[in-house]
């Protein structure tokens, strides 16, 4: 999947709040995964938007307590990509964290057009059991999970074939179905790109397999 262009579409706080108009109808991937680890970098990276970013990286882990919508035009048909706030971060207080749970819980339960998640985990430390609760939550919705390992540049190539080997089985996943990417070195992004382009528009790429 190419990407032609991306905006801003809106943003959702509070639950109930409806979704921006501008992509109603679109389907729709999310973004989801602790705090700090790589979401909006991730996004940035995806849509090629690493020079002016789009997604805001924070330099402080947990700013991000919008669920924020991106309308996306690519050359398979137009989309909504969205950024949920990460989860887990000890440093936020309490009652915060206890606001973003019925967000995303929302948000998820009422996605009738979310064709699927893609699930960020640390390729450095493995998931964590907030990892393993999220990825079991998707499983019990029936909403199709994609498992990326982020911050690869930051293993060496040996550590990477070691949380290869390892972590699928922690995960509970097939190796073909875990992703290293980088945000930073790139690797990766072509297959995660199109991995997305599949669960976004799975007619089209049944059409353009069979010619
Ligand atoms: P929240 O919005 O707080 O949930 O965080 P996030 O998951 O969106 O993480 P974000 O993209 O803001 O990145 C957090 C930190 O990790 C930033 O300092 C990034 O520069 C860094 N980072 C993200 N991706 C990579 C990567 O692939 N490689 C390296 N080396 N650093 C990364
Ligand atoms: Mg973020």
């Amino acid at each position: 999947m190419r990407i032609k262009s991306v905006e801003f579409a809106g943003a959702i706080g509070q639950l109930g709040q409806p979704g921006p108009a501008d992509v109603a109808g679109l389907p729709q991937v999310a973004f989801a995964g602790r705090s700090n680890v790589g979401k909006s970098s991730l996004i940035n990276r995806v849509l090629g938007r690493t020079r002016t970013p789009i997604a805001r990286v924070s330099q402080q882990p947990g700013k991000t307590q919008e669920i924020n919508f991106y309308r996306v035009r690519s050359d398979m048909g137009d989309f909504c990509l969205v950024d949920l706030p990460g989860y887990g971060y000890a440093r936020v207080p309490q009652a915060i964290r206890e606001k973003w749970k019925p967000l995303i819980n929302g948000y998820l339960t009422a996605g009738e057009h979310l064709a699927g998640v893609v699930q960020l985990i640390d390729m450095r430390h493995g998931p964590t059991p907030d990892d393993l609760q999220a990825i079991d939550y998707l499983a019990e919705l029936g909403i199709p999970a994609l498992l990326v390992l982020t911050k690869a540049d930051k293993l060496t190539a040996t550590q990477q074939k070691d949380a290869l080997r390892k972590l699928p089985e922690k995960l509970g996943a097939d190796p073909e179905q875990v992703l290293p990417v980088s945000a930073k070195s790139g690797t990766g992004i072509d297959d995660l790109l199109d991995t997305i382009g599949a669960v976004l528009f799975p007619v089209v790429e049944a059409e353009a397999g069979g010619e």
